[in-house]
């Protein structure tokens, strides 16, 4: 029976910074962010938006009436969450109107969560056929303004809905995977902002996926030659291109394959910047939507989480994959997103929600998300459909 990934959405809020408008004002040069870095726009997260609605506006896009009934798992996959009790798939629950006979839970290890939750719930159904589970992988990367990983900051979520006969991908039961306990990259509890130790951070992420990946090609006696995409967490564009250059073959055909495979598969995430959890899962979609795949086309895909945990699994995309997600609703939401000036950019940045317990109403009339963040009242959040 194969298991997979059967839809997918896409969501990420409606304004959008140019890092060319970014490089002038940090006296850059914009080819430093465009080809150094591989990022064209980063995502700006108004406060009517936060992992919870962001999520929700994902999976609203693709859960119909026999999801709702049928999904009995609901996997939060974030490191942004907005509750240090309270998991964020309890409040998408009630938004979509799911049933309340579901396990609803957050995990949480950096960007890795998600392919966590995606692996657990592909086990979940392979015990339950009948069944589906909701993935939703949403996150805020900030890092702060005027430091270096200001450039690689990004904002959305990708929502999967995990079956038995999936539309979009089989999952194989292969995959290797790494922890070790690696301060590269963490966010204490106090602070909005990430701390990272950029370059280290860098050179880890090349370690764990050539950890992972020469594991990967002993254990199942394959090599990247059998494969038709090679996908990457994209922290930013540049990096996933640094890891795939690192096992390139010689053979020009297939490399060329897989390089031409990457930029398909970097376009959506040059436009977003950093979603943490969801950037492979919108690399995948990427890919899916701007590659030219051939039938049953072979994935491998590497997931990376600071902190750090890497995993490398592969997959099979299906015949009819293009009818689990919506091309032309996702490219419409990047076109229609509205350009914010460097100045609106830090100011919003700036503009914080309260912390220290007071209410606050948010002005919900300029955002056009379905599922909006309405304000604070008695230091509960205000969620809403609008
Ligand atoms: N034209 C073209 N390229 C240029 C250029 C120009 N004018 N100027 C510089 N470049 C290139 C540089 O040569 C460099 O390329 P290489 O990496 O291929 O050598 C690239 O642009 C970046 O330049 P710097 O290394 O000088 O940039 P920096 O020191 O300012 O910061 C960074 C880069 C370390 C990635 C920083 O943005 C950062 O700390 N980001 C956050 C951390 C991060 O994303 N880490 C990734 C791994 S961790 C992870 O994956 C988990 C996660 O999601 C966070």
């Amino acid at each position: 029976m194969n298991i997979g990934i059967d839809k997918m959405g896409f969501y990420t809020p409606h304004l959008v910074l140019d890092m060319t408008d970014l490089a002038h004002a940090r006296g850059d040069d914009p080819d430093k962010y465009h080809i150094g870095i591989g990022q064209s726009e980063m995502a700006v997260v108004p406060p009517t938006q936060d992992v919870v609605t962001m999520a929700a506006n994902a999976a609203n896009q693709i859960i119909d009436e026999s999801d709702k009934q049928a999904i009995d798992l609901i996997l939060f996959a974030t490191e942004s969450g907005v509750d240090n009790s309270k998991s964020g798939a309890v409040y998408v629950q009630r938004l979509l109107g799911l049933t309340e006979h579901t396990r609803a839970i957050e995990v949480k290890q950096a960007c890795y969560s998600a392919t966590a939750a995606l692996q657990l719930a592909k086990d979940y159904i392979a015990a339950h056929p009948q069944r589906k589970a909701l993935v939703l992988a949403s996150d805020v990367a900030r890092y702060g303004l005027h430091t270096p990983g200001e450039i690689t900051q990004g904002a959305g979520a990708v929502a999967m809905v995990v079956s038995a006969n999936p539309q979009i991908l089989a999952i194989s039961d292969q995959s290797t995977y790494l922890t070790q306990d690696v301060m590269d990259f963490w966010r204490p509890i106090y602070a909005t902002e990430a701390r990272v130790d950029g370059h280290f951070s860098a050179n880890i992420y090349v370690d764990f996926f050539t950890n992972v990946w020469t594991r990967f090609k002993k254990t199942y006696g394959v090599d990247v030659t059998d494969f038709d995409a090679m996908l990457f967490h994209l922290p930013f564009s540049k990096m996933g291109l640094k890891a795939l250059r690192t096992v390139l073959p010689a053979d020009e055909t297939v490399a060329s394959r897989l390089t031409d495979n990457f930029e398909s598969a970097r376009l959506w995430n040059r436009h977003v910047g950093n979603l943490y959890t969801g950037s492979l899962y919108l690399s995948l979609l990427s890919l899916l939507a701007n590659g030219t795949l051939a039938d049953n086309a072979q994935l491998g895909l590497f997931s990376y989480g600071s902190g750090a945990e890497g995993e490398f699994y592969t997959a099979t995309v299906q015949p009819n994959y293009r009818n689990g997600f919506d091309q032309v609703k996702i490219e419409s939401l990047l076109n229609a997103r509205q350009q914010v000036s460097v100045g609106e950019y830090e100011q919003l940045f700036s503009d914080q929600l309260p912390t220290d317990g007071s209410t606050k109403k948010l002005d919900i009339a300029a955002d056009p998300a379905h599922f909006v963040l309405a304000g604070i009242d008695n230091e509960q959040r205000q969620y809403q459909a609008h």
